[in-house]
């Protein structure tokens, strides 16, 4: 392949694309300030044992994602596969524990080694927020209220439903991963390879497979829900019933168990038909031992990220930008009072683009491919009387403005942009 391609599953964004995932995050920013979030930006990579034993030495991020590298000083570092682990960092080495309840909006690249197919890419982007220091089932429905809302706002060509599990408490899952080796064993030669191993690795994972004997073995093995203790079975019925209370419609999926092993409690998952194999749009959980077992302060959270990506497929299109007035010079002593005149509006606000070369019918076919509002016609006659011609492209009227009065017009003319 020519290094003169973009590296395999990375994309170059321009265009419709960049101007809806631009909305995307600045309509995630706005709810996420609605429900008291802050923005923080951690680096881009972590010294790698960051992720490699939160995410889980078994999970397939660390076992065969990561993007790690030695650097010039002999410190191994990974390009960040997700950002709760680098937000967990930050809340130890920042010392933010003594700002709980925190509350934290964050988005940008994030890479993983996949192989790359509809939705799934090796460097995307992800939108996603925390909340950290509130172990009640209330920071997770609000968690959920707000992702939620945030796929309402989006208004998305196809509807995501709502798909939410318990893993339980230690000891729920605990007694939970006996049963299911226990029964899986049964069936050891039956299982797919990967699943084989994970009945040692991560058993939990099994329930995963999309293998079609995997699955067929899976429908009678036992249910998580049954193994949940009181704790965590009233925790899970307070997640649901603050849902049902809010009206947000939700589907109990009792096999989701998600790819990453700091998760206790509820976990979840927004899903989307319309989009193939990769069909998890926004997805969390709870994650009450991750600061603790990164050596920092007993402290419960819950979160989700969104695949900005997943969510572009989903979209109609970007919202309308202001179209711009143009400003179009004939000859040379124009152009230079063009600039003037373009320097001194801008400033002041507005949007302005130039045609910048050619006769009067080629720069005008710049205004017409910028879809601009209007042309300000400039030639030598119009600057010695202080004037311009501005011509509306839309009806073709034409009139002359002072250029003193110039200001006061546009703002009259592009009031309803
Ligand atoms: P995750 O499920 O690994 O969770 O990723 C979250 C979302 O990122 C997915 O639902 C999907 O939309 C998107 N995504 C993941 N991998 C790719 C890919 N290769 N290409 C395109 N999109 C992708 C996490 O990352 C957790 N940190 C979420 C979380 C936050 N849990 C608690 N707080």
């Amino acid at each position: 392949m020519s290094s003169l391609q973009p590296v395999r599953g990375t994309h170059d964004l321009m265009g419709e694309p960049l101007k809806i995932h631009n909305y995307i995050i600045e309509t995630a920013r706005n709810v996420s300030a609605c429900y008291g979030f802050e923005e923080i930006a951690t680096p881009i990579f972590e010294f790698t044992s960051v992720f490699q034993r939160t995410l889980g030495e078994a999970s397939d991020i660390v076992n065969k994602e990561m993007y790690t590298f030695e650097d010039r000083g002999g410190e191994s570092l990974t390009l960040r596969p997700e950002g709760t682990a680098p937000i967990a960092r930050a809340f130890i080495s920042e010392g933010l524990s003594r700002l709980t309840p925190l509350k934290l909006f964050y988005q940008g690249p994030m890479f993983r080694y996949e192989r790359p197919q509809k939705g799934r890419t090796r460097q995307f982007h992800q939108l996603g927020v925390e909340l950290l220091g509130v172990g009640k089932p209330l920071a997770d429905i609000e968690i959920l209220s707000l992702a939620h809302t945030l796929l309402e706002k989006l208004h998305l060509t196809n509807p995501a439903r709502l798909e939410i599990n318990s893993i339980g408490d230690d000891q729920s899952r605990n007694a939970f991963r006996k049963a299911l080796v226990t029964y899986f064993e049964k069936f050891q030669n039956d299982l797919s390879e990967d699943s084989r191993k994970r009945l040692t690795t991560n058993p939990l994972r099994i329930l995963d497979s999309k293998d079609k004997k995997d699955q067929e073995l899976i429908t009678s093995a036992p249910q998580l829900e049954n193994f949940l203790n009181a704790e965590s079975q009233k925790f899970y019925d307070d997640v649901m019933d603050g849902l049902t209370k809010l009206s947000i419609p939700f589907h109990k999926n009792h096999k989701l168990v998600r790819g990453l092993d700091y998760y206790c409690h509820t976990v979840f998952e927004f899903k989307s038909d319309a989009l193939g194999a990769q069909d998890a749009i926004l997805s969390g959980g709870r994650y009450d031992k991750l600061i603790s077992d990164m050596g920092g302060p007993q402290t419960p959270g819950v979160g989700f990220a969104a695949g900005i990506e997943r969510l572009i497929l989903l979209s109609k299109s970007a919202p309308k930008q202001k179209s711009p007035v143009t400003v179009v010079p004939l000859g040379e002593t124009a152009e230079k009072e063009a600039l003037k005149l373009s320097h001194q509006l801008r400033k002041e606000g507005f949007t302005i683009d130039m045609g910048y070369s050619g006769n009067l019918s080629k720069r005008m076919k710049r205004a017409d491919k910028m879809n601009s509002k209007a042309a300000l016609i400039m030639g030598d006659d119009e600057i010695q009387r202080g004037v311009v011609t501005w011509k509306d492209l839309k009806t073709g009227a034409q009139q002359e403005i002072k250029i003193t009065q110039l200001s006061s017009f546009l703002q009259q003319m592009t009031s309803d942009d």
